[in-house]
């Protein structure tokens, strides 16, 4: 069956549903706000509405609706995504009411509207093409679905809504696990609640939705049946990839997402060139840059936006935190933690050491045991290191200071604050003071 093209010039609409509370997971924080690799959840449903390049996109959010816009406001403005408040939540075919009257309110749009949910984050975009093609295809004999629905097969269905099938196998509607009988209960194959309608058809049932079942709810699940029952098709698309569809409603499975997308996130890395010696403890998060020929050793920790220049090395033990940058051909080992600090090419720190708010220049040597002092129990202070300067084991550099091209400091000095190390100069003892200048190749 090759489907051609409904309408090519069809327009593309995504709501994503997000307005739930999230009560599962105990959390102050609304639950699309969870982080996963260092990203709100959201962040990665964003990034699919994103690579769709959707004509309208609505974005349906009620609770914690404030800390979700103080967080990813400026996002919504980039990818012009309408906010709409659902109110009190009566259901997802109430959101969706909510979202059409706010992005269509005479009724005008036509085209394709596709459903997402706030947390379920790991939607591959291919899929999501799929169930926008299903609706825009000519299917023989069936015609023109109004809708399709991706599906999964789950061997603990639980609390998942059930697809009902006639015995030829031909989509009948969806039930709510709570609303089903005993024998329905049994059924194994789910809705995943992504879904895509022609606008026309969904807009003839969203206002006949009911909320008579045992939530109260308005359900949007229940449009399907009302579909079928006014003789229109209903493509179901099962999922090739359990783990696309997994929602997130209690930190377990929070977790569980966190694997999945940290699988991802190294399989990329390694694509690309990085060897990752022990994946199953390398915390690499989201938007973190890593050059090729690298290598990460075990248990390294990189938080979102670091760099990592190409050929360099990293742990193992490293702790690579919020602005870290190594260039080319540096390399950091146990126990270093490095925040707001640049690592100039081909400089080392290779043990138990801090760099917050530090720049070091070229081939630097760090010795072990060096300490940036940044804080001062107020405000952070900066330290910079010149290239080829050579920090003896436990330097402690009290911040600000500064240490000059080709400067030495002799093991344990202590380098008060605003202290300027001239070029080539030596300090050493508690607290430093000058010993003598070497000369361009470090000799006396
Ligand atoms: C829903 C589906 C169920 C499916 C499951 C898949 C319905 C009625 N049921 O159930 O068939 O198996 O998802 O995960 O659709 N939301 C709103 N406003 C509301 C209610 C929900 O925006 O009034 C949002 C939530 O924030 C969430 C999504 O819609 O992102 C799904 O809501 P949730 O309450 O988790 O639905 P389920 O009970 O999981
Ligand atoms: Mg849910």
């Amino acid at each position: 069956m090759a489907p051609k093209k409904h309408n090519p010039v069809d327009k593309l609409a995504v709501i994503v549903l997000a307005a739930g509370k999230g009560t599962r997971t105990k959390q102050k924080l609304p639950k699309v706000l969870l982080p996963l690799c260092g990203a709100p959840m959201l962040d990665y449903v964003l990034d699919s509405l994103e690579a769709l390049h959707a004509d309208h996109s609505v974005i349906v959010l009620h609770h914690g609706i404030g800390e979700v816009q103080t967080t990813l406001g400026k996002r919504f403005e980039a990818l012009g995504c309408q906010v709409v408040d659902q109110g009190a939540p009566n259901g997802t075919g109430h959101a969706m009411q909510v979202a059409l009257k706010a992005m269509d309110p005479d009724g005008a749009f036509e085209g394709t509207i596709l459903v997402l949910y706030g947390d379920s984050p790991l939607i591959s975009v291919e899929t999501l093409q799929a169930l926008v093609r299903g609706v825009e295809c000519e299917i023989p004999e069936v015609g023109c679905p109004a809708a399709t629905i991706l599906t999964s097969e789950e061997l603990v269905p639980g609390g998942l809504g059930r697809i009902l099938r006639a015995e030829d196998g031909t989509f009948l509607a969806i039930r709510e696990a709570k609303d089903c009988s005993q024998e329905e209960l049994e059924i194994q194959e789910v809705n995943t609640g992504f879904c895509a309608f022609r606008a026309s058809a969904l807009r003839s049932c969203l206002p006949k939705l009911k909320n008579q079942n045992k939530q109260g709810e308005y359900y949007l699940t229940d449009v399907f049946g009302m579909l079928v029952e006014k003789g229109e098709a209903v493509l179901p698309i099962m999922t090739e990839d359990p783990d696309e569809v997994l929602g997130i409603n209690d930190l377990s499975q929070l977790a569980q997402a966190r694997w999945v997308l940290q699988e991802r996130i190294l399989e990329e890395h390694m694509a690309n060139g990085v060897l990752i010696e022990d994946p199953a403890t390398a915390v690499i998060e989201k938007d973190v840059q890593i050059g090729s020929g690298t290598k990460v050793l075990p248990f390294v920790v990189m938080r979102n936006g670091v760099k990592v220049g190409e050929n360099c090395e990293v742990g193992p033990f490293s702790h690579l935190r919020v602005g870290a940058v190594l260039e080319d051909q540096a390399e950091v080992g146990n126990f270093v933690e490095m925040k707001k600090s640049v690592l100039g090419q081909g400089s080392k720190a290779k043990h138990l050491t801090y760099l917050g708010d530090a720049t070091i220049g070229r081939r630097a040597n760090i010795g072990a045991g060096t300490i940036t002092a940044n804080y001062d129990g107020v405000h952070k202070h900066k330290t910079e290191i010149g290239d080829r300067a050579f920090i003896g084991s436990g330097t402690i550099l009290v911040a600000p200071a500064k240490v000059g091209e080709g400067a030495l400091t002799g093991a344990g000095a202590l380098i008060k604050r605003n202290c300027h190390i001239g070029a080539q100069e030596v300090f050493v003892g508690v607290p430093a003071r000058f010993l003598k200048r070497l000369d361009e190749e470090g000799g006396e």
